[in-house]
């Protein structure tokens, strides 16, 4: 069996944890306490920059190997690589929108929350399908020469954020969310 995919599977709790923090964070928009917008963009920033060039690539990968196999439905497939594109083009306009709030800029509330809402939905329905339906199929379809295939095709990438060294610009959010 792959490392890859037991890597890809603990790169979703982590990306769990890190969706609670920004819906924790967005509850206090509007309220008494102050949201850390500052510390949501570093968040974005990762997910833009680990997930969304490492993660998404690596299962594309898998299930575009998983398609070949007899009998494996295309349709499932097909939706988890569109909605990669879609995650990532709703990423880049979620960071966006914090840029904005964070430059002081005029944006109304109810956009920001909406753009910030809907990249959490995105990603949470994404995550569910591939830990429901897809991982299971890979693991049980993909035989040992296709992982090793798929192991050496990847340089080794460790997380910023969740490896054993942690990058400078990511060290206040690992301290805040562990
Ligand atoms: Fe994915
Ligand atoms: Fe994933």
């Amino acid at each position: 069996m792959s490392e890859v995919i037991d890597q890809l599977h603990r790169d979703h709790l982590n990306i769990v944890k890190l969706l609670d923090y920004l819906e924790s964070e967005l509850k206090k928009v509007g309220g008494d306490r102050i949201p850390d917008f500052q510390l949501m963009h570093e968040v974005m920033h990762y997910m833009t920059s680990y997930p969304d060039i490492y993660h998404h690539p690596r299962e594309d990968l898998i299930f575009n190997r998983l398609r070949d196999k007899p009998g494996v439905d295309d349709g499932p497939i097909d939706d988890v690589l569109e909605e990669h594109q879609e995650i990532i083009e709703r990423g880049k306009r979620f960071r966006a929108a914090l840029r904005t709030v964070l430059s002081e800029s005029m944006m109304l509330t109810e956009d920001f929350l909406e753009i910030a809402h809907a990249y959490i939905r995105l990603q949470r329905r994404h995550l569910d399908r591939e830990e429901s339906s897809l991982f299971p199929l890979a693991r049980e379809e993909l035989s040992d020469s296709d992982w090793r295939e798929i192991d050496a095709i990847f340089e080794n990438a460790p997380d910023p954020l969740f490896g054993r060294l942690v990058k400078a610009e990511y060290s206040h959010i690992r301290s805040v969310i562990g």
